[in-house]
């Protein structure tokens, strides 16, 4: 059942009717009748944006400081690949964002990978992995890479293999695991925990949320306004990952890749080409943009939200054209870009 208006739009104009608490900002004094409610109605859509304290680790995977240094061993060790010379890091490399700044991502001997290396950051809240979200937890997902013939290439008793005849290992895995032997669980048990610790700094969006106004300049807080209203940008990026965890098609240039349709009955139709939401917190604002990086940079991304995406049975019912003056796409753009935090530094692990 479609609703009229989607919620995010309602708020916004129950913001914006009762005064605007943007222009109560803009022109403080202006109007104290209205302040309250207005002030209020920001202060809860605010709200729903809120970076939450702590990352959450499940029960049968917490976290201690030894599984996180041994996770990061092995997300930066290219033994794990059947070259030797493919590391988790090879794609998911830190100086650029947790990707790789391709379009789409290159595996083992060289061949172009349907879809582009998606960032991991923030993805202790997550809920599917993967653009189709095939993997459920992201223990399940690092089993993934290693294995597949067209990435890592590695058999899982291979790399267990391999890992054992290292004697600097030994120590670290008794460390984070004590008497179970190195073996696929722990391995990817590792890598999960040490992924988990990868979150998103502190962005000037967060700084604005927790009440530094000057924090976000007028465009970025008018690009929110739109983002949460006209836009209807947070029906799906919502939340403080701006992102639903759930799938839906855009109406992207399709190709023969299904994405979470391929895991749906035929005729569950909004499946097909449905790929998860991506983040846009720290957005690498040069592109590409998309599960197979076909929109080159943000000029295009906004366009496509512009005209609704491609009318086809499985497009989102959240998906429409939208007129936007030139302002109002800078307004968004500025909006987006302050959702990036500094870069924090990284350093790297010694492998042993
Ligand atoms: C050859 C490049 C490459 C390598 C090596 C690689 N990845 Fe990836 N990674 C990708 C691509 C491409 C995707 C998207 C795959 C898809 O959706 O089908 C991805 C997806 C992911 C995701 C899902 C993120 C999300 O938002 O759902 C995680 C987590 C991840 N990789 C972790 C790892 C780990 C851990 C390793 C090492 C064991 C690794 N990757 C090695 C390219 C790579
Ligand atoms: C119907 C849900 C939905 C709506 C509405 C929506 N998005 Fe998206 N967005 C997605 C999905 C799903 C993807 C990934 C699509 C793909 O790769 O096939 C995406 C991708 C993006 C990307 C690319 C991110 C990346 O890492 O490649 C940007 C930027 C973006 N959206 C911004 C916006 C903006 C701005 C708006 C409002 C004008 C908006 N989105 C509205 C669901 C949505």
């Amino acid at each position: 059942m479609r609703p009229i208006l989607p919620i995010p739009v309602l708020i916004t104009w129950a913001v914006l009717v009762c005064g605007g608490a943007y222009a109560v900002t803009m022109r403080a004094g202006s109007a104290t009748a209205i302040v309250g409610p207005s002030q209020q109605g920001l202060t809860t859509l605010k709200e729903r944006f809120r970076r939450p304290d702590g990352v959450p680790h499940p029960k049968a995977n917490p976290a201690t400081p030894e599984k996180v240094a041994l996770g990061k061993a092995l997300f930066f060790d290219p033994r794990l690949s059947r070259s030797g010379s493919v590391s988790c890091a090879t794609c998911h490399n830190p100086s650029l964002g947790w990707s790789d700044g391709l379009t789409r991502a290159v595996g083992f001997g060289m061949v172009s990978l349907p879809r582009r290396t998606p960032p991991v950051r923030n993805l202790a809240w997550g809920s599917a992995f993967q653009w189709d979200g095939r993997a459920d937890s992201l223990e399940a997902q690092a089993r993934m890479p290693i294995t597949a013939p067209d990435e890592m290439n590695m058999p899982m008793d291979l790399v267990v293999e391999r890992l054992r005849a290292v004697p600097g290992y030994a120590p670290l895995f008794r460390d984070a695991f004590g008497e179970e032997p190195i073996g696929a669980r722990t391995v990817t048990a590792a890598l999960a925990t040490f992924q988990r610790t990868l979150v998103s700094g502190e962005a000037p969006f967060d700084r604005w949320i927790k009440g530094e106004e000057e924090a976000l300049g007028a465009d970025a807080r008018r690009g929110f306004a739109l983002f949460t209203g006209k836009a209807n940008c947070a029906a799906c990026h919502s939340g403080w990952r701006f992102t639903d965890d759930s799938f839906h098609d855009i109406g992207l240039e399709a190709g023969d890749d299904l994405g979470r349709g391929k895991f749906a009955p035929p005729s569950v139709t909004a499946m097909r080409h449905a790929f998860k939401t991506p983040s846009l917190r720290d957005l690498r604002m040069q592109g590409p943009y998309m599960h197979d990086g076909q929109l080159a940079n943000l000029d295009a991304v906004i366009e496509h939200y512009v005209r609704g995406g491609e009318r086809r049975p499985s497009l989102s019912f959240e998906m429409r054209p939208v007129e936007l003056s030139a302002q109002e796409r800078r307004d968004l753009v500025a909006f987006l870009a302050s959702l990036a935090a500094e870069p924090a530094a990284v350093t790297l692990p010694q492998l042993p």
